[in-house]
């Protein structure tokens, strides 16, 4: 692993949840810490490159020489992605992105009423990798998999339908690793080959994983 394997290159990365609303004072999430896209912010970031990490709402500092965006939901998300994703050598898509936002946002606080179930209608986030993937000049585009089941089926699958170039597959029925936690074990997928990383912390995953990709996107082959 050579050190600033990534000199000159642009990096953009998403991290964390997002939030999408449904009143004022009400939201829909998940429980994703954003400690994966943030230990490979730093990691690119060590090996030379200019990142930058769109980030949700997260609780963790920003590592050193990051530029980070921050956003709330999976369309501010999905603007900000685009815009600098434009012209960059890697896009790396570690953000838990809700898939799916309350159709209408409720200007006022909703009232409690003396009805006992109600309706809450959603609508269909963009995907923002898969849209990344489709830029004319696409940057080498990577997908994160978070899988319960069929890991490598479902993951080849998201693969091939977003058109990635890598797909890092992780196994969430573990609760030792993945989601939340400071460890993770992880299955790389690409269109040839797969590869396991076995469980390790974040941020020597990250350096294993930001050195493997320094290598795919600096080798003549690609
Ligand atoms: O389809 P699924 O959500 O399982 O795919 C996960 C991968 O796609 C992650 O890399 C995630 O960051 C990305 N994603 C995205 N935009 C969405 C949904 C998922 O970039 N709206």
């Amino acid at each position: 692993f050579v050190r600033g394997s990534l000199a000159g290159k642009k990096v953009v990365i998403t991290a964390g949840p997002t939030r999408e609303a449904i009143d004022p004072v009400r939201y829909l999430s998940n429980h994703s810490s954003g400690k994966m896209g943030y230990a490979l912010a730093e990691a690119a970031a060590e090996a030379g490159a200019t990142t930058i990490l769109i980030s949700g709402p997260t609780q963790l500092k920003t590592p050193a020489r990051v530029t980070r965006i921050d956003v709330i939901s999976a369309q501010d998300m999905y603007d900000a992605s685009l815009s600098a994703a434009e012209g960059c050598d890697l896009f790396i898509a570690a953000a838990a992105v809700a898939d799916y936002r309350p159709a209408q946002v409720a200007e006022q606080k909703l009232k409690k009423g003396s009805e006992d179930s109600i309706t809450l209608t959603l609508i269909k986030n963009p995907d923002i990798v898969a849209s990344v993937a489709a830029l004319p000049r696409r940057p080498f585009t990577v997908g994160f998999a978070a899988e319960s089941e069929n890991l490598l089926e479902y993951g080849r699958a998201k693969l091939v339908r977003k058109q990635l170039d890598l797909v890092i597959a992780n196994n969430i029925s573990d609760s030792e690793i993945g989601f939340n936690s400071d460890d993770n074990a992880v299955t790389l997928i690409d269109h040839g080959s797969t590869q396991e990383l076995n469980q390790r912390s974040k941020h020597q995953l990250a350096r294993e994983l930001i050195a493997l990709l320094a290598h795919k996107i600096t080798a003549p082959a690609h």
